[in-house]
């Protein structure tokens, strides 16, 4: 099949070139030309593992292409996916100018039948917004041509994209149109072989299950940070309580890590479109209300008890931090926790070292000119001089360093662990100073 793809982002660039491997032809529309560019190149602008190989095969074989023609996008595609980015507005609504624009952009241009796919998180009701900017432009040039708008919400996964799309749990088809739906199951058969993964469903209800499975994970997590800074003041370690919990099956193991809380590209702004949905429907969104205000809490607790180690005296210290991607196995670092901390810490007068095997250049582009900052290139560089460690970011060169090497170079054996990596008992047996996360009372000392 011809398809299109309004955006290469982390999504737009996995799912084209999914499709591409898959055999259909594939062009990538991006209004970055620099992207466009290093794409052409076979060069990916992310970090995900498996994807860039995937991307060479293919524009080798000539099925993925990168443009930042918009007309030829329009014109080559009968399948038009919209996959660009809804960053929050200042209100927590979903700016929705980018989605928009594509849609203005292919009522310029189209000039015969195309159904256009929803890819982007978008609110419930955005379909009909596509459908009417789509419409407006056609009817500016005296046009009159069919389409369809059809939601189609992504749920891959950053760190495991390429396996996520490749292998889905589920694939959502929000459209009432038959000739809409058979479409896209036949471009989604690959993907759909072992057992039928597909839930056809009205447009509105495939909008709204995007955001109800985002805000649902993003809940456990929240009440699991709440649990866990519960644990801390009731003497209970959180870690045996998530064993016991997460063995219920009707609990499991998943989104139940207790951390410094939630962040990325996703969750953050889902949660806060959702609440600003329900509000304009008049129905207050108690409880996401609250997994938004315990996360934004939980931002706060290493630094918490950073100042509290230090009786408040930060100023002129500095800390090696590592992890600055908004978890393993990414470099995205929109939202991060390590952001907060770092941000926090600055404020306060200390300084940073700071260490992530992926998400460097993209922390160099933000903190680059803080002069409290120091981006190191390898994991030990960032113990020089430094008065204690703080890990924010769980990669797996973090799990096991050479912890007595450790407590020779701090200048004081003190780890604040923001993901309960370590064994609290074992760090304490070597004479480390150690604070995780709603791990008993120790977590809370100082
Ligand atoms: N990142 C994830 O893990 C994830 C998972 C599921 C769903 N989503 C959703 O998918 C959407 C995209 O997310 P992302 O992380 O890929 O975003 P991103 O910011 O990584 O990429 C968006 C891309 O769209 C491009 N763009 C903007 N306007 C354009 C236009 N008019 N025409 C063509 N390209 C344009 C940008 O230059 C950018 O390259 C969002 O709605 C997001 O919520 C993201």
């Amino acid at each position: 099949m011809k398809v299109t793809m309004f955006g290469t982002g982390y999504v737009g660039l996995v799912t084209g070139t999914c499709f591409a491997e898959m055999g259909n032809d594939v062009l990538c529309v991006d209004i970055d030309p620099a992207k466009v560019d290093s794409l052409n190149r076979g060069e990916i602008p992310i970090y995900e593992p498996g994807l860039e190989q995937m991307v060479r095969s293919n524009h080798t074989a000539g099925r993925l292409r990168f443009t930042t023609d918009t007309a030829e996008g329009v014109d080559h595609g009968q399948l038009l996916f919209i996959a660009v980015g809804t960053p929050s507005n200042g209100d927590g609504s979903a700016d929705l100018s980018h989605v928009l624009g594509v849609a203005r952009s292919i009522g310029e241009h189209m000039t015969e039948p195309k159904v256009v796919v929803d890819k982007s998180t978008v609110p419930v009701g955005t379909a009909d917004q596509v459908r009417a900017a789509v419409t407006e432009t056609l009817e500016k040039r005296g046009a009159s041509v069919d389409f369809d708008v059809v939601s189609n919400p992504e749920f891959l996964k950053e760190g495991a994209a390429v396996s996520d799309f490749m292998k889905p749990d589920r694939i959502i088809i929000g459209t009432s149109r038959e000739d809409s739906a058979a479409l896209l199951d036949a471009l989604y058969a690959p993907f759909n072989r072992n057992r039928d993964k597909v839930i056809h469903m009205d447009v509105r209800s495939a909008e709204l299950t995007k955001y109800a499975a985002n805000v649902m994970l993003a809940t456990r997590i929240s009440l699991m940070n709440e649990f866990a800074n519960l644990a801390e003041r009731l003497g209970a370690d959180i870690e045996d309580v998530r064993r016991g919990i997460g063995s219920d099956p009707r609990i499991g193991f998943n989104f139940i890590y207790p951390g410094t809380g939630y962040g990325g590209s996703c969750f953050p702004k889902d949660v806060k479109a959702l609440i600003h949905t329900a509000c304009e429907t008049g129905y207050r969104a108690a409880i996401m209300e609250g997994v938004e205000a315990v996360n934004e809490r939980q931002k706060g607790v290493l630094v918490d008890k950073i100042r509290r180690h230090f009786k408040g005296a930060l100023e002129g210290r500095t800390f090696a931090l590592w992890g600055l991607a908004f978890k393993p196995n990414t470099d995205d670092i929109r939202e991060a926790p390590s952001r907060t901390v770092i941000e926090q810490l600055i404020s306060m007068g200390a300084g940073v070292r700071a260490y992530d095997p992926a998400a460097g250049k993209a922390a160099a582009r933000v903190y680059g000119d803080e002069p409290g900052f120091t981006l190191c290139e390898r994991r030990d560089d960032t113990l020089v001089d430094v008065d204690g460690l703080i890990i924010v970011t769980e990669w797996n060169e973090f799990r096991s360093p050479d912890f007595r090497m450790l407590k020779d170079k701090l200048k004081e054996p003190v780890i604040f662990d923001g993901r309960n990596v370590y064994d609290p008992d074992y760090l304490a047996g070597l004479g480390f100073a150690y604070y995780g996360i709603g791990r008993g009372l120790s977590s809370l000392a100082g």
